[in-house]
């Protein structure tokens, strides 16, 4: 018989909902947020009660657009975290409702683990090609730059990790300074596109180990931009794409070094990278060329699996079900947590 799982995501200020037919994508709906963009930032309350409105119709067209009557449905899996309080009870309630209502099991899913077994969802008529265990995950997010080694799907071991700002929050927090609009990743991605990447040089961490730090780059570049405007007020408007494309090059170096190390340390050459950051080109071009440099096999997900999304948590719930591993209804929402 088959197995449909119905994944609910709500962690942050995306609402989606996804359908999987045996390790198949059948839906991934997601409703973005607009609200937050005035503010600069993610607003909680705000997310909370926009979370509440799109729960219903998410969840209601995902299964349209699968197919799927919810009677044929396995079992509900949702984000239990880390994320924002408000947020995740929005989904997590949800979800338990919606399986006790039709007596099906609930799976608890972590939202970085998810991300990392994104990896795994198929799509019909796709190659579908997927890392094989052992294999490395470089996780690069707002909130997170991890190096993961994955022994299977429910154990991962993280190898090391920023001891500061993650990659994705010294990408926003630089273009902040720059006066760019919110989220500045998107942004920097497009102007870096256009600018010389080896233009000019900001400092890089000397962490031993596998660990990261962004810290330092984001006062360098605030220091070595404050420099430049007192000689020209218009710099940035003149330089910005050269700014861009030479930030974001520090940024994928300080990851790759790190990831060539953990690579040569573990002996493995499957590598994969996933969360918001992994949309970036540069780092996604990086990636291609050190496949070919060091005979990597490397995993880049499609831009939808980047950002939050529910497929990434219908897939786990997917994998949990196949071993039974179901949770209960009292299972709190936990908004920090690690692997
Ligand atoms: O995983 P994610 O959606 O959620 C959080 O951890 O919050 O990651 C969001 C991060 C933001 O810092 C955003 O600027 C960054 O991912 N991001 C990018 C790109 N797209 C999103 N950074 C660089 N280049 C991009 N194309």
């Amino acid at each position: 018989m088959s197995v449909i799982i119905l994944g609910i995501e709500s962690s942050c200020d995306d609402t989606s909902a996804a359908v999987i037919k045996d390790g198949y994508l059948l839906s991934n709906v997601v409703s973005s947020q607009a609200v937050h963009e005035a503010y600069g930032g993610v607003v909680p309350e705000l997310a909370s009660r926009a979370h509440q409105q799109n729960i219903v119709p998410v969840v209601h067209e995902a299964l349209k657009k699968a197919g799927v009557t919810k009677e044929e449905l396995s079992a509900v899996a949702f984000t239990r975290g880390p994320g924002l309080m408000g947020s995740l009870l929005v989904g997590v309630s949800f979800a338990k409702g919606f399986a006790r209502s039709l007596d099906i099991p609930m799976i608890d899913v972590n939202h970085l683990t998810g991300h990392v077994l994104a990896h795994f969802i198929k799509a019909e008529g796709e190659e579908n090609k997927q890392p094989e265990y052992p294999f490395l995950c470089l996780l690069v997010s707002g909130g997170n730059s991890q190096i993961i080694l994955v022994k299977s799907y429910n154990d991962m071991e993280i190898l090391g990790q920023t001891i500061d700002d993650a990659a994705g929050e010294a990408i926003d927090k630089c273009s902040k300074v720059m006066g760019l609009g919110y989220p500045g990743g998107p942004i920097i991605d497009k102007l870096a596109r256009q600018g010389n990447p080896k233009a000019y040089t900001f400092s890089k961490p000397h962490i031993a180990g596998l660990d990261y730090s962004f810290s330092g780059l984001k006062t360098s570049f605030l220091y070595s931009l404050r420099d430049w405007l007192k000689e020209d007020p218009d710099f940035i408007e003149h330089h910005k794409v050269d700014l861009a494309a030479s930030l974001e090059a520090t940024v994928v170096d300080i990851l790759m070094d790190k990831l060539r190390k953990a690579a040569k340390e573990y002996k493995i050459k499957e590598i994969a990278v996933a969360g918001g950051v992994s949309a970036n080109n540069g780092l996604r071009n990086s990636f291609r060329e050190h496949a070919e440099k060091y005979g990597w096999n490397v995993f880049i997900p499609k831009f939808s699996y980047t950002t939050d999304n529910a497929a990434m948590i219908a897939i786990t719930g997917y994998l949990k079900y196949l071993d039974k591993d179901f949770c209960s209804i009292d299972l709190p929402a936990y908004s920090r947590v690690t692997l």
